[in-house]
C-alpha cells in the first residue's frame, strides 16, 4: 500500500480550506501543504489572528491554531506543493459556465483542467491525484487523460472523493461524517486514500463505489437535498393561502420516518454554491444523454426556488401599499445561511435587487458579511439614494426609520431581537417579514408590528373569504 506522507490541495476555499484543516489535525504524521494562486486569501491563511482566516466557520479556527505551522502550511507555490505531494486533492471552484456551449448549465472546467496540466508538469513519482471539487459525471476521465498525456517515469491515478461537508457546520461534518465516498478503481489508491480518513472515521463509513457512481452520487444528494426545500417551500405557499401552517405540516410529514425530519424548514429559497450548479449540472448531462423529461423534473426544481425569491420580494411591496420608492427597509442577514460568511447564491441577492429595482432604500445587517462582498454581489456601491443600499454594524440602526424588517437569514440573534425597541425606532404601520420562520411572532405583534412569516397562513381571513 502506497503511505501518504505529504497531501497538496489545489484551492484554500470554503472546501479545500477546512477540509485539509482536519486532516492535519487528525493526521499529525502527514505534512499537509494548501496552495491557492489567490495571494490575499493565503496570506488570511496565516494571519495571526485566527479571527481573520478568510472562512468563518465554528470550530475552524482552533482546528487552524493547532496544526498550523506544525502539519498544516498555506502558500501560493503551487509547483513546490505538487512536487512534494504523493496525494494531490484538486479543490478548485467550478463554477456554472456563462458563455460557449452549456453556458448557464455546465460546469466551467477551465480551472480543473490548468491544476490537472499543472499536476502533469510538476509531480514526482507515483502520484494519487483526488478530485475534491463537486464535478461532472466523467471529469475524472479529463483529468487523467491529461495526466496520461504527459507521464516521463511518472504515475498518476485518479480517485474521485467528493465532499459533503455544509458550511456553517463544516468542522462537525468532518469530524464526524454519515460516510466518506471514495471511487475509482486501483485498489492500493483506494486503501490509501481510505487509511487517511480511517484515522477518525470508521471503517464502515468508508463507501468505495467505481469513479462515475462517486460523481454522479454527489450530484444526486444535493439535488435531493434542493428538492426537499422546494418541494417544503412550494407547499408554504399553499399554506399561506390556505390557512395552514408549514412548520405544522412539516413536523406531521416528517416524523415519517420514511420522509424524515431534516431540511423541511421553509425559507426564501436555498442558496449556497452547491445547489444550483449541481442541478444545472444534472440537467444538463440529461439532456446531453436525451432524457428531456428527466432534465424537465430537475429544473423545475431551481425554478420554484427562483419563483420563491421573487415572491418574497413581490409580497413585501404589496404589503407595503404597493410601493417601495424611498421606504426603507432593513434586510436582516446576507449570507446563504446563518454561521457563515459565504453569499454565493444566496437568497439576499435576488431578493434585495427586486426591491431596489423598486426604489427601496435598503439598511443591510449581516454579522459576518463584510460590505465589499454585498456591493459585488449587487452589483452596486452602497449609496443613500432611492434604490441604494447602505450596510448598518447594528440591526437598531439598520431599523431607525424603516417601514419593515425582512428577515433573510437565520442568524441566532435574530431570534431574540427585541421588537419593542425597533418597534419604537420604526415608521409605522411598521412590518416584519420573516423569511426565515425564526422570529417570536407573538412579541413582535405585541410590540406593534404587523407580521408576514413564510409558510403562515391566516385561517379566518380564508373562512371570512
Ligand atoms: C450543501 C449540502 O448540504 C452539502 O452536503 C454539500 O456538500 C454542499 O451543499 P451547503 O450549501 O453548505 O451544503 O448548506 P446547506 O445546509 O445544505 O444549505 C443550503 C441552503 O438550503 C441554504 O440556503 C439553507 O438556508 C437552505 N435550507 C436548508 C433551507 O432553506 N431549508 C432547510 O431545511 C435546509
Ligand atoms: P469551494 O467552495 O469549492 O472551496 P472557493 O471558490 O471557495 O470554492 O475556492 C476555490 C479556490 O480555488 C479559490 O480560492 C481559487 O483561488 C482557487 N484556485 C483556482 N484555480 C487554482 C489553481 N490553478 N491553483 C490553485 N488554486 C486555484
Amino acid at each position: 500500500m502506497t503511505t501518504i506522507r505529504t497531501i497538496c490541495c489545489l484551492g484554500a476555499g470554503y472546501v479545500g480550506g477546512p477540509t485539509m484543516s482536519v486532516i492535519a489535525d487528525r493526521c499529525p504524521d502527514i505534512q499537509v501543504h494548501v496552495v491557492d494562486i489567490n495571494e490575499r486569501r493565503i496570506a488570511a491563511w496565516n494571519d495571526d489572528d485566527l479571527v481573520k482566516l478568510p472562512v468563518y466557520e465554528p470550530g475552524l479556527a482552533e482546528v487552524v491554531g493547532r496544526a498550523r505551522g506544525r502539519n498544516l502550511h498555506f502558500s501560493t507555490d503551487v509547483n513546490a506543493a505538487i512536487a512534494m505531494a504523493d496525494m494531490v486533492f484538486l479543490s478548485v471552484n467550478t463554477p456554472t459556465k456563462t458563455r460557449g456551449i452549456g453556458a448557464g448549465q455546465a460546469s466551467d472546467l477551465r480551472w480543473i483542467e490548468l491544476c490537472a496540466r499543472q499536476v502533469a508538469e510538476h509531480a514526482q513519482g507515483h502520484t494519487i491525484v483526488v478530485e475534491k471539487s463537486t464535478l461532472p459525471v466523467r471529469t475524472a476521465e479529463t483529468v487523467q487523460a491529461i495526466l496520461g498525456s504527459n507521464t516521463q517515469g511518472r504515475s498518476f491515478v485518479v480517485l474521485s472523493n467528493p465532499e459533503f461537508l455544509a458550511e456553517g457546520t463544516a468542522i462537525a461534518d468532518l469530524e464526524q461524517p454519515d460516510r466518506v465516498l471514495i471511487g475509482g478503481e486501483d485498489a492500493a489508491a483506494r486503501e490509501a486514500l481510505a487509511s487517511v480518513y480511517g484515522r477518525w472515521v470508521p471503517r464502515e463509513r468508508i463507501l468505495f463505489t467505481n469513479l462515475w457512481s462517486s460523481e454522479l452520487s454527489k450530484l444526486t444528494a444535493n439535488a435531493y437535498l434542493a428538492q426537499r426545500i422546494s418541494s417544503i417551500n412550494s407547499i408554504a405557499a399553499l399554506c399561506e393561502a390556505t390557512g395552514a401552517d408549514v412548520n405544522e405540516v412539516a413536523r406531521a410529514i416528517g416524523s415519517d420516518s420514511r420522509i424524515g425530519s431534516k431540511f423541511l424548514k421553509s425559507g426564501p429559497g436555498y442558496g449556497g454554491s452547491c445547489f444550483q450548479k449541481d442541478i444545472l449540472n444534472l440537467v444538463y448531462l440529461c439532456r446531453h444523454y436525451r432524457l428531456e423529461t428527466v432534465a424537465r423534473y430537475w429544473e423545475s426544481v431551481v425554478e420554484i426556488n427562483t419563483w420563491q425569491q421573487e415572491r418574497i420580494a413581490q409580497l413585501v411591496v404589496s404589503r407595503l401599499f404597493g410601493t417601495v420608492t424611498g421606504k426603507r427597509l432593513a434586510v436582516l442577514g446576507f449570507a446563504f445561511k446563518a454561521n457563515t460568511n459565504d453569499t454565493r447564491e444566496t437568497p439576499a441577492i435576488r431578493i434585495c435587487q427586486a426591491l431596489l429595482e423598486e426604489g427601496a432604500r435598503l439598511a443591510i445587517h449581516d454579522p459576518k458579511v463584510d460590505p465589499d462582498t454585498i456591493a459585488s454581489d449587487l452589483g452596486c456601491a452602497s449609496s443613500d439614494a432611492d434604490g441604494g443600499w447602505q450596510f448598518c454594524p447594528e440591526v437598531a440602526a439598520a431599523a431607525a426609520g424603516a417601514d419593515a424588517l425582512i428577515i433573510l437569514t437565520e442568524w441566532d440573534a435574530y431570534a431574540s431581537l427585541d421588537w419593542a425597541a425597533l418597534a419604537m425606532v420604526m415608521r409605522h404601520p411598521a412590518w416584519l417579514f420573516d423569511a426565515r420562520g425564526l422570529a417570536d411572532l407573538e412579541a413582535a405583534r405585541a410590540a406593534g408590528l404587523k407580521v408576514w412569516r413564510v409558510g403562515l397562513g391566516d385561517p379566518s381571513l380564508v373562512l371570512a373569504a
